[in-house]
């Protein structure tokens, strides 16, 4: 099964992007998602006493300082009491979510992903032995709705993964849509996996909600976030999952015979991130925030693109480049790949196609990149498309 696995195409790009680098090119990254701030300074501090510590295995699940760190921000979130035995600490979310569809997946069972999604999803899907069935939004629109949920739904239909902050729309769904999407769930009896790795980052009012806040999801959803992208840490690996508690120790028997514990450096570090005064996680809200409004504006001042209005949460601003492709300008464009590798070689800016996310019209921008390159890579991105 493995075998047919295909590799992440955002790494594809980082190869693509380092060859590039190791030829003395200039590139500009406008596609993805790596925060660009250093960690804070109690959180390297904190590894550096755990570094000097005897370097044992941990319980599989984590420290009980860590799993008491997470518990309480979970509670907080999800308005219920979570537990330290309700919690795992995994080698980042994107762990945490494999194993939550190793546990609540059965063969063939299909797992609805509603179309943009993360590039990793179906792929998981497949390892765990699961179908991957796209949701495809209505219209234009890239939100999922009950209706389209309901609409779609099949005999062997079990998970829907939800992700909001969504990766690449930048769409959050609001207390309305997530209430709907909610009573559809249970009406259907789906279990839900929600992936809320960008929760730091809302921008639109009424903040973060996380689904299994709804009636009778508690029992039907395993909520995963991660310090990846709250505390800036990707490279670090340590993400974190809390749900039925029948299901969190599923997913630590799994874990206990595949990695073991997520690396003792990086739970010391996720510890003192979650106990700090999260300073750095509002002034980097800030940044992302202002630099979300300034690409926004900068894409609209371009002809031709189609845009989000706004980049809701999250990192990404996703476009519509359908009037570059095809027989629209002279250069034919099979698809947005074909664009994009263009566009690197050319000229130096490194787009995310959108065909690995569900759309082969679509890009993903990110503001999770320094400012002035954002500001250059745009510039030689409009140069680029008004030549074609
Ligand atoms: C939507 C989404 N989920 C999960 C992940 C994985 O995060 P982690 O670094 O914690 O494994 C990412 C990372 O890009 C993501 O965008």
């Amino acid at each position: 099964m493995g075998a047919k696995i295909t590799p992440s195409a955002t790494a594809a790009i980082e190869a693509a992007v380092a060859a590039r680098r190791g030829a003395g090119l200039p590139v500009y990254r406008l596609g993805l998602g790596e925060p660009d701030f250093a960690v804070a300074p109690e959180i390297a501090d904190a590894v550096f006493r755990a570094a000097r510590a005897p370097a044992g295995y941990t319980p599989t699940a984590g420290v009980l300082g860590l799993r008491e760190a997470i518990a309480e921000m979970f509670t907080a979130r999800l308005a219920r009491d979570v537990r330290p035995s309700d919690v795992i600490a995994t080698a980042g979310a994107k762990q945490a979510i494999y194993l939550a569809l190793s546990v609540v997946c059965a063969a063939d069972d299909e797992v609805l992903i509603p179309v943009p999604y993360w590039v990793s999803f179906p792929e998981q899907v497949r390892l765990a032995g699961g179908v991957p069935v796209y949701l495809d939004p209505p219209g234009a629109s890239d939100r999922l709705s009950a209706q389209s949920l309901k609409a779609n739904v099949r005999d062997r239909s079990r998970v829907l993964i939800l992700n909001s902050p969504n990766n690449p729309s930048g769409i959050v769904y609001n207390a309305l849509e997530l209430e709907e999407i909610a009573a559809a769930c249970v009406e259907l009896n789906l279990q839900v996996i929600s992936d809320e790795v960008y929760s730091a980052f809302v921008f639109s009012a009424g903040g973060h909600r996380s689904i299994a806040t709804y009636a009778g999801m508690a029992q039907r959803t395993i909520v995963i976030d991660s310090a990846s992208k709250t505390y800036g840490m990707p490279g670090w690996r340590l993400g974190y999952a809390t749900g039925p508690r029948e299901l969190i120790e599923a997913m630590v028997a799994i874990a206990s015979h595949t990695t073991s514990n997520a690396s003792s450096l990086a739970q010391a570090a996720a510890e003192a991130a979650l106990r700090g005064n999260q300073e750095s996680v509002s002034s980097h809200r800030e940044e992302y925030l202002a630099r979300a409004r300034w690409l926004a504006d900068r894409i609209r001042s371009i002809p031709r693109i189609g845009a989000a209005s706004e980049i809701e949460g999250g990192f990404f601003l996703w476009l519509d480049l359908s009037a570059f492709l095809g027989s629209r300008t002279a250069r034919g464009f099979r698809s947005v790949d074909d664009l994009a590798a263009s566009a690197l070689d050319e000229t130096g800016v490194a787009l995310q196609p959108g065909t690995a996310f569900g759309s082969p019209r679509h890009i993903r921008m990110s503001v999770a990149a320094p400012e002035a390159e954002l500001r250059d890579g745009v510039d030689r991105l409009e140069a680029f498309l008004e030549g074609l």
